[in-house]
């Protein structure tokens, strides 16, 4: 029972690699790229460096210390690091990455699950008793095997283990790493000081100017001599396109820097995808034949991304007269009876790594081919899959918290829907497409506010229940408001339609609950009272944003924006909100509390 529970605390890494191999560099300079990939895991970390042939583990509880900890003039030419990310169980320094076999001769830093790593122990390493992770198990059977040979021994592994595993190994006396993954993601770099290993490029990219994705299943010898499958020299390299953008970060929150990007990153995606009022996605005919004719669509994703999804349902069911539905990945997931040959599935997920939207996504696959999938990561492994797709073009999302990535979503899915419209002969694609380039302009004019956004961030920490409330889409967008509200402020709150509320949810209404509501995109303005005054006949307080003048409110009214536009830019004051409630708690707003970037279990 014990190992079953520890296997499952193990299984829930998410966890960043990187490794050095190269000139020797200065070890601050390394920590300076693992904390490029530090939103994937801030549990606990480690490092492994070589210095006169000998090798150093160390392992923190943060960077920070790691920082603090290591002399800032140490230098090594062999480099692994990793930051771990945890759900439940401990986040102790046992758990922390790289782990050693028994003798020490092997070391690895490890992403994902090994799900079959009880029945490996006992098959493969019965002598073996005290191992319980399946990180250890890793490193002590390569260790066991490495007579046949280092790569023999890792690609025997390879074949035996199940689930979604990525690994960097480190061998006692050899100047290599060894690399293989089975559907997660690793990329090795090729750099002026040497190369790189990393599960996310943007950890690395400024230090690269060429890369290779790894592929499924292959073992990889990285040495100073290049990259290696077996004898054959890796030659093909893949040079850097990649937006190096850089924010200008004004601010020292990541977060408040990429909410204020989205007039940039909006005015980007028009930039790429329209071309004289026209859209363009770089579809197959045989694709664009089928969103001629397909009867349903369903949008799948988790989180924000699944936020996403419900704005896109409007745009695509008001443009087109497609049925749409909106999907959790897990309901495909559990869902053993029934898949939509006819409908086309739209995945969309900015991580482009997430677990549950790559099973899912597979899934739908083995059986329909008519899927889009929009994500901001071209280097993921759902980008790999072989279908249609869409880039975000959202530039690093470096906060944990999502927030240009599910506006451009929503601007991609208006784009989208635009694009079937007038695939199906729909006439009026111009006339949007002239609305969405207000877009950056419309985003400004709400960022304008800040400060009296923040004055009202200020009224609500006194409350102490908190619901997000509205009809229509406004619910919709009220939905991400909760969610981007509860990941920064970590103050216990919920969304309902507001419609619904008198079907049960006033029994805890009160003087201590605050509704916070969105007059946006909401035909029924007097219906809307009337749910209002419900809470407020039941001493609940309510602060609302409108974009409608005639509707006046305690909260704040935005004035003079475009109808159509408004499903996209109405979730900014709620980012805003939720900022700087969670700055007034003294939050971290880039590294939120169990909160990761991409969720890989
Ligand atoms: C959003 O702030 C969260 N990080 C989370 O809800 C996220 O949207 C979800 O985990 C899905 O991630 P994906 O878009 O990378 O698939």
């Amino acid at each position: 029972m014990i190992l079953y529970v520890k296997i499952i605390m193990e299984n829930v890494d998410m966890c960043g690699i990187v490794g050095y191999l190269g000139k020797k560099v200065n070890i601050s300079r390394f920590i300076d790229l693992l904390s490029n990939i530090e939103y994937r895991g801030y549990d606990s970390c480690g490092i492994l460096f070589q210095r006169n042939n000998t090798l150093t583990l160390k392992k923190y509880n943060n960077l920070l210390q790691m920082r603090n900890n290591i002399k800032s003039n140490i230098k090594s030419d062999l480099i692994l690091g990793h930051v771990r990310w945890a759900t439940n169980g401990d986040s102790s320094l046992k758990y922390a990455h790289p782990i050693q076999s028994i003798n020490k001769k092997v070391s690895v830093v490890h992403n994902g699950i090994v799900t079959n790593a009880d029945e490996l122990r006992n098959k493969y390493l019965s002598n073996y008793k005290h191992i319980e992770l399946d990180t250890e198990i890793i490193a002590n059977y390569i260790e066991k095997n490495m007579y046949m040979g280092k790569e023999k021994a890792i690609e025997q592994l390879i074949g035996k283990i199940e689930g979604s595993s990525a690994i960097c190994l480190s061998f006692e006396n050899d100047k290599s790493f060894y690399c293989a993954t089975k559907d997660c993601s690793l990329i090795v770099g090729k750099g002026d000081k040497g190369f790189y290993v990393s599960s996310d490029i943007c950890s690395i990219k400024n230090q690269i100017t060429a890369y290779q994705k790894l592929e499924n299943d292959k073992v990889y010898k990285l040495s100073s001599s290049g990259l290696f499958v077996g004898d054959q020299k890796i030659k093909n390299w893949i040079f850097l396109s990649y937006d190096r953008h850089n924010l200008a970060k004004k601010y020292k929150d990541n977060l408040i820097n990429e909410i204020k990007y989205q007039a940039t990153s909006s005015s980007k995606i028009l930039s790429i995808y329209v071309c004289n009022n026209d859209v363009t996605f770089n579809f197959s005919d045989e694709f664009n034949s089928v969103l001629k004719s397909v009867p349903r669509i369903y949008i799948v994703g988790s989180g924000s991304s699944f936020n996403a999804g419900l704005i896109g349902k409007y745009f695509i069911e008001k443009y087109t007269g497609i049925m749409c539905l909106n999907m959790f990945c897990s309901e495909i997931l559990y869902n053993e009876y029934y898949v939509d040959k006819d409908g086309a599935y739209i995945f969309i997920s900015q991580s482009g790594e997430t677990l549950d939207i790559l099973n899912s996504c597979q899934k739908i696959l083995r059986s329909n081919k008519k899927v889009i999938i929009i994500t901001n990561n071209e280097f993921s492994a759902l980008y790999n899959y072989d279908c249609s797709k869409i880039l975000l073009f959202a530039g690093d999302e470096i906060s944990v918290a999502s927030t240009k990535t599910y506006t451009s979503s929503t601007i991609i899915l208006f784009l989208l829907a635009v694009y079937i419209s007038k695939l199906r002969g729909g006439k009026d694609a111009c006339k949007y497409i002239n609305k969405l380039k207000r877009l950056p302009n419309e985003i400004r004019k709400i960022l304008s506010k800040m400060q009296e956004i923040k004055k009202i961030a200020n009224r609500i920490i006194k409350f102490e229940k908190i619901i997000f409330s509205g009809d229509c889409l406004d619910a919709s967008v009220l939905r991400e408001a909760d969610l981007k509200f509860k990941e920064l402020t970590y103050i216990n709150s919920h969304s309902i339609l507001l419609d619904e509320i008198k079907h049960g949810e006033l029994a805890v209404i009160d003087e201590k609950t605050l509704v916070i509501s969105l007059f946006a995109n909401n035909l029924y303005k007097n219906k809307f009272e009337s749910g209002l005054n419900l809470i407020k006949a039941r001493n609940g307080s309510v602060i609302a944003f409108s974009f409608n003048t005639e509707f006046n409110i305690d909260g704040l009214c935005f004035d003079d924006f475009d109808s159509d536009l408004l499903p996209i830019v109405s979730i900014i004051p709620f980012q805003l909100l939720s900022y700087f409630v969670a700055k007034k708690l003294n939050n971290n707003v880039d590294r939120p509390r169990n909160l990761a970037k991409c969720i890989t279990v």
